[in-house]
């Protein structure tokens, strides 16, 4: 087997499966480790956090694990895409160095009993619409920084509330990982990429847009204080209730992005504007950064 320092350019990269398989590539690697943890189902928003890492890192590891602790039970853990292939095609086209590929079983040998608590942050918003999600997600991520031990992590703005969760956690926690947030990728007509948008029929996917036609609308409302936004943005949604496949919206916030608490009146600062909704079965989450106050121009 290639070891990360003989890989030569262009090869694909040493993919790990095992701790001590991990653990062996680890105390190979010189110089800055950036990690990119994601749940496989690879796409172009990966695809630019791996180019992030490559820039920052000296070494690129990319995890893929599906974590079933942050799937709630009707959630669509046994149907979450697997495509192990397609990802070690994109990790090698994107000059990724280690891939760390572990079963259920090596993450979780034995049924976890103690596990990060994501507190009240953790409860709003898509926690409110998810309960135990960012418990899971935290718990995975401390797990990750624990057995990659990376210098840095990249995790996309899309999921703005789990890169608040995280920055929180890695602060709380004193973990010494520096955590980068990468921009959002859209396709051209504006659908954020997301691993679930797969699962769309082409008629759900049509209707799938508002979401991120009512933070477009928000975004254009800004100059006229908070609540003007959210009025925008609510008015894009209440169309789209009625569309065919209608749009079942979970949410509509706008919140400070540290802290995910509701931000409205005469607020002055960030702010991100978020969205949820299902169409059909399927469940998405945009967000868009707005700022408001005086060095809003
Ligand atoms: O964003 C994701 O893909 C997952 O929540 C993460 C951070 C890899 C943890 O499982």
């Amino acid at each position: 087997m290639d070891t990360v320092s003989s890989r030569g350019t262009g090869e694909a990269p040493v993919v790990v499966r095992t701790r001590a398989e991990l653990a062996a590539a680890r105390s190979e690697v010189k110089g800055t480790l950036a990690l990119v943890p994601t749940m496989g189902a690879l796409h172009e928003g990966h695809r630019s956090l791996m180019r992030h890492a490559r820039e920052k890192g000296d070494t690129v590891v990319v995890s893929i694990f599906v974590n079933p602790l942050q799937f709630g039970p009707d959630e669509d853990f046994d149907r979450y895409p697997r495509t192990f292939d397609d990802d070690l095609a994109a990790c090698t086209a994107e000059g990724v160095d280690l891939v760390f590929a572990p079963s259920r079983e090596v993450m979780y040998p034995h049924e976890p009993q103690v596990t990060i608590r994501s507190g009240p942050m953790g409860e709003v918003v898509e926690g409110a619409a998810r309960p135990g999600h960012f418990d899971g997600m935290l718990t995975v991520v401390m797990k990750l920084f624990q057995l990659v031990r990376p210098d840095v992590a990249f995790f996309g703005q899309k999921d703005a509330q789990q890169l608040a969760m995280i920055r929180r956690m890695v602060a709380d926690l004193d973990v010494p990982v520096r955590v980068e947030g990468v921009p959002t990728v859209r396709e051209p007509d504006g659908l954020a990429l997301s691993s679930r948008n797969r699962y769309l029929s082409p008629e759900e996917r049509k209707t799938a847009l508002a979401l991120s036609r009512a933070l477009r609308a928000g975004e254009e409302a800004a100059e006229a204080g908070p609540d003007a936004v959210v009025r925008a943005a609510r008015a894009v949604l209440d169309e789209a209730v009625t569309a065919d496949p209608p749009l079942r919206p979970d949410y509509l916030v706008l919140v400070d992005p540290a802290t995910f608490t509701e931000v409205g009146g005469s607020y002055s600062g960030p702010a991100v504007l978020a969205v949820a909704g299902r169409v059909g079965t399927t469940h998405l989450i945009d967000n868009v950064p707005l700022r408001f106050g005086p060095s809003a121009a």
